[in-house]
């Protein structure tokens, strides 16, 4: 009798288990990226108020991310943000999201979302 009740708990816990290990597996997959998608969104120029001119991803870092970029308020030179060239790149995940959280409120005027996010790094990736 006893052994009966003991064991209906366990068979409950079998699913209960699997479901987390499930959704870890599914995350990187939501978070993947649209490499097109972020090439598109890297150049689309956004339009700022006071007649300032507009700005894009490509206004510091250029088009083409195998080329050193350039600050366009400090001058400053960038490194070439394509891992190909820049190993180093993508690499220190503090890094990046600190300089998405920079780089998108100054270009867009706002916090990028996780899937604008995920498109750019799919496509600087790809460099
Ligand atoms: C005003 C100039 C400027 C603009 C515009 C700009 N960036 Fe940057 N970005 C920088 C600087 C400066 C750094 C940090 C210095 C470095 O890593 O060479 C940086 C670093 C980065 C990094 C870190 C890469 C790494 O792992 O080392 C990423 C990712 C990045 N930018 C993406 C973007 C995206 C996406 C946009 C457009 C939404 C953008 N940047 C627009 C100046 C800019």
């Amino acid at each position: 009798m006893t052994k009966r009740i003991t064991e209906r708990p366990r068979r409950l816990t079998g699913p209960l288990l699997l479901s987390p290990v499930l959704l870890l597996a599914a995350a990187p997959a939501a978070m993947a990226g649209d490499a097109a998608a972020g090439a598109a969104a890297w150049v689309q120029q956004h339009p700022q108020p006071g007649g300032a001119p507009a700005r894009s991803c490509a206004t510091c870092h250029t088009a083409d991310l195998t080329r050193p970029g350039e600050h366009v308020r400090t001058g400053k030179p960038i490194e070439p943000l394509a891992p190909s060239v820049s190993p180093e790149r993508l690499t220190d995940q503090a890094k990046v999201e600190k300089w998405l959280r920079r780089n998108c409120r100054w270009t867009l005027g706002r916090e990028c979302t996780a899937a604008e996010k995920a498109d750019f790094l799919a496509y600087i990736r790809a460099q």
